[in-house]
């Protein structure tokens, strides 16, 4: 039995190949400094592992990403062609993020910033109505997080719509696709969620543009990479009001730099990358289902196709 690689960037990998040896005590689960035969390397776990290092592992039978998304490993331009790549599927991240989501729409929607500066006066305002019907959300992206939030937005009794790649059919939800589809989604969308992987195709597809076809004072919150959106786009959208608030988790550059001025912008909720971290547990049962399937030559579960990039 080969060597698994597990590799977390700048953080310790330890907790989780003990994680993986607890639950699966047969698995010789390693960090990349104890990996002493390259050869040995079945399958790596990884976040960000640098680039240029899978294609010295000759026996690699999997890439198995330590996240829902695939993008980093994407990027790699010499990881070997051949080998598949496969992405978390984790019903723990759906909850989590659903979770997320929800706070920023409702911080947003129950003005919860003004609330808290009523505190400086005080003052206690009255005929104060927040008009659910005006929540509108427009999620990019149906896959697996997309479809949970569009659900939970509607189950708070919000409309909710969605956009993607291909034409989708889900009982109750209007879905819409193509670049047409973008346009009216985002037309009658007061709140737009951005659940999309990063690829050549959705790369700063949150722009000057799209922000410009929302009703005035809407939210936006981006969920999926920092690559979606176009930075300079968010901060003339929220300053001409076209925008009231952007909640955004991820950024071009993570950690986001100490000198980044979306610091100091109170109109964006910022969040450190956290939405729906991943949980070593949940998704530890994940990697060793698809160990499993690719030692008995089956497809691993969340297998992506690296022609769409997700
Ligand atoms: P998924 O199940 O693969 O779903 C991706 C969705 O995006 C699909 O509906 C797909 O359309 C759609 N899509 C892809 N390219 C598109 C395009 N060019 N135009 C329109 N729609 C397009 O992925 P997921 O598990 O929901 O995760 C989505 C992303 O969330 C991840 O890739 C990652 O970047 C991000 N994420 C962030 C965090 C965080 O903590 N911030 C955590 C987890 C994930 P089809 O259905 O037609 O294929
Ligand atoms: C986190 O960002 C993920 O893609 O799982």
């Amino acid at each position: 039995m080969g060597v698994i690689l597990v590799h977390v960037a700048g953080d310790d990998s330890a907790p989780w190949a003990e994680e993986l040896k607890r639950q699966a005590p047969e698995l010789d689960a390693r960090g990349l400094d104890a990996v002493d035969d390259p050869a040995a390397v079945e399958v790596a776990i990884t976040w960000k592992l640098p680039h240029g290092l899978y294609r010295g592992f000759p026996n690699l039978k999997l890439i198995q990403s330590m996240a829902a998304g695939v993008d980093h490993i994407l990027a790699d331009p010499q990881r070997p062609a051949q080998v598949p790549v496969a992405r978390v599927v984790d019903p723990w991240m759906g909850r989590s993020m659903v979770h997320h989501v929800t706070l920023a729409v409702l911080r947003w929607h129950r003005r919860m910033d003004w609330l808290e500066e009523l505190r400086a006066g005080p003052t206690w305002p009255t005929g104060v109505v927040f008009d659910a019907d005006a929540v509108r959300v427009g999620v990019l992206g149906l896959g697996h997080l997309g479809q949970a939030v569009a659900k939970a937005m509607q189950g708070l009794g919000f409309q909710a719509a969605g956009w993607s790649r291909s034409p989708k059919s889900i009982d109750g939800l209007a879905c819409h696709h193509g670049p047409d589809g973008l346009r009216e989604l985002a037309a009658g969308s007061s709140v737009l969620v951005c659940l999309l992987p990063l690829t050549g195709e959705t790369a700063g597809i949150l722009n000057a543009g799209l922000f410009e076809l929302m009703p005035p004072g809407s939210l936006l919150v981006n969920v999926g990479r920092g690559g979606h959106l176009v930075e300079a786009d968010l901060t003339a959208a929220l300053d001409s009001g076209r925008l009231a608030a952007a909640a955004l988790d991820v950024f071009g550059t993570e950690p986001l730099p100490k000198d980044h001025p979306f610091w100091a912008d109170r109109r964006i909720y910022l969040t450190p990358h956290i939405a729906s971290e991943i949980n070593p547990v949940t998704a530890t049962r994940a990697f060793v289902e698809n160990i499993r399937r690719v030692r008995a030559g089956e497809p691993p579960i969340g297998l992506i196709d690296p022609a769409k990039g997700y």
